[in-house]
């Protein structure tokens, strides 16, 4: 049957390898401990979910949201919280949208933002959906490196004249995925005033500002002087509130980049089920959830301090659910990998599924089901440890 060629940009399922060897090992009886999804374990908070019950019952919620950009209460409680958390402020009618999880405004904003032959500037190793989407789009891809011994950070100033002129979004990802690296204040006044220079919108990807350690605090790209006018960003409910089923997340900033998403998404979904909105405002304006941090924090100090005892040393990240790890000498990230898997039973995902400069590592997530207070992660590290045999 005929298929849209567009289809064929979308590159093969990476993971497959893996994929096959965990469904092996799981037929085998073998016992596994799954450090590849980053999906958080723990269950939503629970007021929130008792907010949803009551919200359901409210026959008002059964109904399509008409309106203008997403339930107003809802839009209303995301400006209080960035007034809150980032000190900017917000116009609920004019600077915000709600979305599907940030997932469906990362892609859609490709769709209505790049025509054919734009180019679309994504970093790499990087979440996969930047990439895909500007391509079915007809858009160009120029890669930015991100590299260990620039912090993660795209080097702005390699990035040519005749490319950036080109460029119509730039994405941006800190708290990272899949390194774990933050971005500093100053560096997004750079890439604003990078943005200004060439006319480009900045994608400012925040899905995992919250999941943070240390007391690390995560920026806004908004809190830069005049980001407003080149900047979209997106957020999730997702991984600050374990939420990722409910498929809630917004957009906020340039007025006119939100009118231009909101366009295109009001002719491909309906938004959502407003009791969802309901439950989510109330997640935004009243919970806390420093009890999962806790458990983050403490499974990525047992993984990364169990770890660097056997002399495997990797950076600890001050946030987001991963840790990006560099893979012994001698081994491609896919390679070491199925090591891990067949020998320690330890699932990682090798980092050339997030771009080709994802080579030579491998991310392993802080979620894992079942585990409790770490003790998968110490048993991970157990296996490692005694399995394993090479030179770190
Ligand atoms: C960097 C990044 N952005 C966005 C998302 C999408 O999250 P959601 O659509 O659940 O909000 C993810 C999910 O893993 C992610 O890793």
């Amino acid at each position: 049957m005929h298929r849209a060629k567009r289809l064929d940009l979308i590159p093969p399922y990476l993971f497959g390898e893996i994929a096959r060897l965990k469904a092996q090992a799981i037929a085998e009886g073998k016992s596994l401990i799954d450090l590849g999804i980053g999906d958080p374990d723990q269950p939503t908070p629970w007021p929130i979910v008792d907010q949803l019950c009551e919200a359901a019952k409210d026959p008002i919620t059964h109904r399509y949201d008409e309106s203008e950009a997403g339930w107003p209460p809802f839009l209303e409680s995301v400006s209080r919280w960035y007034r809150r958390r980032f000190g900017v402020e917000i116009d609920p009618k004019s600077e915000a949208l709600l979305l599907l999880g940030s997932k469906d405004g990362l892609a859609h904003v490709c769709w209505a933002m790049i025509d054919p032959g734009d180019v679309g500037l994504v970093p790499d190793p990087g979440y996969t959906v930047y990439k895909v989407n500007t391509l079915m789009a007809g858009g160009d891809i120029y890669v930015m490196p991100l590299l260990a011994e620039n912090g993660f950070l795209p080097k702005l100033s390699d990035i040519p004249s005749d490319i950036a002129k080109r460029a119509k979004l730039m994405f941006l990802n800190y708290p990272n995925n899949p390194t774990g690296a933050v971005a500093s204040l100053e560096f997004f006044q750079d890439a604003v005033r990078f943005a200004r220079d060439y006319d480009i919108a900045i994608v400012s990807d925040l899905a995992y500002s919250e999941v943070t350690y240390d007391g690390y605090v995560a920026p806004s790209m908004l809190q830069v002087d005049g980001a407003k006018n080149v900047v979209i960003e997106m957020h999730s409910l997702s991984k600050t509130f374990n939420m990722t089923g409910w498929r809630i997340g917004f957009a906020v900033g340039s007025a006119d980049l939100i009118a231009h998403l909101n366009k295109l998404k009001s002719n491909i979904d309906s938004r959502q089920f407003p009791a969802i909105d309901l439950a989510a405002a109330y997640a935004l304006d009243n919970v806390s959830n420093q009890s999962t941090l806790d458990l983050y924090k403490r499974r990525r100090d047992i993984l990364v301090d169990g770890l660097a005892e056997i002399g495997w040393k990797i950076p600890k990240p001050k946030a987001t659910l991963y840790v990006w790890a560099p893979v012994p000498k001698g081994y491609t990230s896919a390679d070491f990998a199925k090591v891990l898997l067949t020998e320690a039973g330890v699932l990682v995902v090798p980092g050339s599924g997030y771009g080709q400069y994802g080579e030579g590592y491998v991310r392993m997530s802080l979620t894992v089901s079942g585990d409790k207070d770490g003790n998968l992660i110490f048993e991970a590290v157990r296996m490692i440890r005694e399995k394993v045999k090479v030179e770190w």
